[in-house]
C-alpha cells in the first residue's frame, strides 16, 4: 500500500548506500567555506604522517591515487566533494577508510588527515583547528563563491513531472540540484527539507524512467539521480517520489 502523501513511484535497482544524508545546504552563501582557513598548518603537519601510514599505500604519497584507487586531490576531489559539506567527506572517510581497516583511527587522526587533504588541495590554513563539530558547516566551493554542483554528481531536485508533446517525460520547473550520497527517496528531516524547496525554472530530461507515470502528470516530485549537464540537463534517475501535491501555477 502506498501512503497517500508520499508515494514512492519506483526505485531503480541501485543498492542503497547506507549513508545518512547529511544536512544539505539551504543557506550556502552564509556558511564558512574551505577558503576561510578552517584548519591550522600544525594540524595538517600532524595529518601528513597519519596519512602516510594509513592512506598513502592506496591513494599515493602525492594523493594522486595508486593503481585504480582514486586521487584525493585536483579535479577528482572537486568532482567527489565540490559543492557539498566537508562533513560529508569526513563521515565517509571515517566510516569506510582505510579500506583494509575501516574506522580504525581516532577521530582526531581523521580530522588531521582531512586537514592535510585540504592543504594538498591548496585551501589555505588559518588559526583554528578543524573540529568534528565545525566540519559539517564548512562548504567545499570555488574561491569565487558557491556555484552549481559538478557534472555527474548524485543530486536531488524538486520538480513538476510533465509530459511533452513528443510524449517524453520531463522534470519541469526543476529546483537547483543539490548533492546527495543517498540515491533512495528522502525520508524524515531530509524529506521535510525537500518539500520546503521552491520550484525553479529549468527543464530536465529523464533517463531510465522504467514506468510510465501517466497518472502523475502535473504532480510535484522529488527526483534523485546522476546529473548529466548538456544543452538540456538530464537526470539518470535512481528514485522518483511523489510529494503529494499538484504543481501550482
Ligand atoms: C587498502 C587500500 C586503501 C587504503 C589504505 C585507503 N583507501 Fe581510500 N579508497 C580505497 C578504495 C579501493 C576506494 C574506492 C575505490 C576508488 O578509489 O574509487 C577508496 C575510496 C576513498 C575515498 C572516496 C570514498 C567515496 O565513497 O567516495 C576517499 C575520500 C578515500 N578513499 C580516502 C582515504 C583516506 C583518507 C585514507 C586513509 C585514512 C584511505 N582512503 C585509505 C582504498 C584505500
Amino acid at each position: 500500500m502506498r501512503p497517500p502523501t508520499t508515494a514512492v513511484l519506483f526505485v531503480a535497482g541501485l543498492t542503497c548506500a547506507l549513508v545518512p544524508t547529511l544536512a544539505l545546504a539551504q543557506t550556502r552563501t552564509a556558511r564558512p567555506s574551505v577558503w576561510d582557513g578552517v584548519y591550522t598548518s600544525e594540524q595538517a603537519g600532524r595529518g601528513k604522517p597519519a596519512y602516510d601510514a594509513a592512506c598513502s599505500a592506496c591513494h599515493g604519497a602525492d594523493l594522486k591515487g595508486v593503481r585504480d584507487n582514486r586521487p584525493l586531490v585536483g579535479d577528482r576531489f572537486w568532482q567527489d566533494w565540490g559543492e557539498d559539506s566537508l562533513g560529508t567527506m569526513f563521515s565517509v572517510v571515517r566510516r569506510t577508510m582505510p579500506r583494509n581497516a575501516p574506522a580504525s583511527l581516532t577521530e582526531q587522526s581523521y580530522l588531521d588527515i582531512v586537514a592535510f587533504v585540504l592543504q594538498q588541495n591548496g585551501y589555505p590554513y588559518g588559526t583554528g583547528e578543524l573540529t568534528a563539530t565545525a566540519i559539517n558547516d564548512i562548504w567545499i566551493m570555488r574561491k569565487e563563491g558557491p556555484g552549481p554542483v559538478p557534472n555527474f554528481s548524485m543530486v536531488w531536485v524538486v520538480a513538476c513531472l510533465e509530459q511533452e508533446p513528443d510524449k517524453a517525460w520531463v522534470l519541469a520547473r526543476t529546483s537547483e540540484p543539490v548533492k546527495t550520497r543517498n540515491p533512495a527517496p528522502s525520508e524524515g528531516a531530509d524529506l521535510d527539507r525537500v518539500k520546503a524547496t521552491a520550484l525553479g525554472a529549468d527543464t530536465f530530461g529523464l533517463l531510465d524512467l522504467p514506468s510510465k507515470p501517466a497518472a502523475h502528470a502535473g504532480q510535484m516530485v522529488e527526483a534523485k539521480g546522476l546529473l548529466i549537464r548538456g544543452p538540456r540537463n538530464k537526470l539518470n534517475l535512481t528514485s522518483l517520489q511523489l510529494l503529494g501535491s499538484a504543481c501550482s501555477q
